[in-house]
């Protein structure tokens, strides 16, 4: 299937990839060019850049996040964010709550710990749902099981979702959060892809004690570079700096010196300001598309940032089958929801009927054909 989506000619709305074109090349090579030239100190072993600690101080200040240089550990990526938070803090057998669909890393790095998985109903207007989670843990208590090590969410540009968490459930979930004690992983690789205003204060910003913080270079930069960032209580940053060490000593000098010098001056904010308008078009086709083709049961998510569209059907179809359909007739792809449920749960029912679609890789003319065809498909007689 993998190789028949990524054919050429087809039209792919499948990837979780950001769009090639606008990586910043120029800019990554003068850096890459300069570290190398200037300091040798960039192919050598070495511990975390502090220039890019305080830079990413700076960053999450425009996400409402007060930190600091010593509260920072740099990661290879917002995945290595994951696995070592689950490290860190997800005993064997433990309990781990997160959203009943959600990124696929997070079932990857959490299921060799054989978690007890309390999964949170979530819709796609409001996100994550705090009133079903306090009675989870309520009946929690009530049978006498322990309290979940952990909380995963996504609260802006959720993958695969494209939905952002309300105001009203952003204080709900702080407030269940920090009363019951579970810190959570917040995973934010697209906090700063918003289109048309900023997203609300993350859940770092209302009670950073009990947030874990993942932010990446992925989505604003290249993730090629395969660079991200913690943002945890600074008692905690030296717990994961010795996790992370035992996983791969440090993230490379060389990147993290670029990244560093690409981030001095204007370049980001101009940078952004470009991915958010050719994203915003993007997005803006492929929601004009599904208005103009979409049967009456589809119902869909309205992204305020990131690269996805969330759509369910009413009706029982399997939409792994409709994408075999897609593929034979008009070379067409998508993400199967199936993909983001826990095997044998509640939501494979729902994820079954589902379908996840990037808007980030194709030109905005292209989505009108490319969710005709996918309507087509589903509409035709199953032979
Ligand atoms: C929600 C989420 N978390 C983490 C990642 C991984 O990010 P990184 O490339 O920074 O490891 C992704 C990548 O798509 C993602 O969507």
């Amino acid at each position: 299937m993998v190789s028949m989506v990524s054919r050429p000619g087809v039209l792919s709305l499948a990837g979780g990839l950001p769009a090639p074109e606008l990586f910043p090349r120029e800019a990554l090579s003068g850096a890459l060019s300069k570290a190398l030239r200037e300091d040798p100190g960039a192919l050598q072993y070495g511990g975390a850049n502090q220039r890019l600690k305080e830079q990413v101080v700076g960053l999450a200040a425009e996400r409402g996040i007060t930190a600091k240089p010593e509260e920072i550990v740099i990661t290879t990526g917002a995945q290595q964010g994951i696995e070592l938070c689950v490290r860190a803090f997800l005993e064997q057998g433990g309990g781990l709550l997160l959203d009943e669909l959600s990124y696929t890393g997070i079932h990857q790095s959490a299921a060799l710990r054989l978690p007890k998985w309390a999964e949170v109903p979530v819709d796609l207007t409001l996100g994550s749902d705090p009133a079903a989670a306090r009675q989870l843990l309520s009946e929690c208590s009530a049978g006498g099981e322990s309290m979940p090590d952990l909380a995963y969410l996504i609260t802006d540009a959720h993958n695969p979702l494209g939905v952002s968490l309300s105001e009203e459930r952003r204080v709900a979930w702080a407030q269940l959060l920090s009363e019951s004690g579970i810190p959570v992983i917040e995973d934010d690789p697209y906090g700063l892809l918003w289109f048309d205003e900023p997203f609300a204060d993350p859940l770092k910003a209302r009670i950073p004690e009990w947030t874990l913080y993942l932010g990446s270079f992925s989505k604003i930069l290249a993730p090629g570079l395969r660079l991200g960032f913690m943002i945890v209580p600074a008692a905690l940053a030296e717990k994961i700096g010795v996790v992370k060490e035992s996983a791969d000593l440090e993230s490379s000098g060389l990147i993290q010196r670029a990244v560093s010098t690409v981030l001095e001056g204007d370049f980001l904010s101009e940078h952004l300001a470009r991915l958010r308008s050719v994203y915003r078009e993007r997005r803006a086709s492929l929601l004009d598309a599904l208005d103009k083709h979409m049967p009456e049961d589809a119902t869909w998510t309205q992204p305020q940032g990131g690269l996805f569209v969330w759509v369910e059907f009413g009706r029982d179809i399997d939409t792994a089958e409709l994408l075999r359909r897609c593929l034979d007739r008009g070379l067409v792809a998508f993400l199967p929801g199936a993909a983001f449920a826990l095997p044998g749960s509640r939501a494979v029912e729902r994820a079954r009927r589902s379908m996840r679609l990037s808007f980030s890789s194709l030109a905005p003319d292209v989505f009108d054909r490319a969710i005709a065809t996918i309507v087509r498909a589903l509409e035709e007689p199953t032979r």
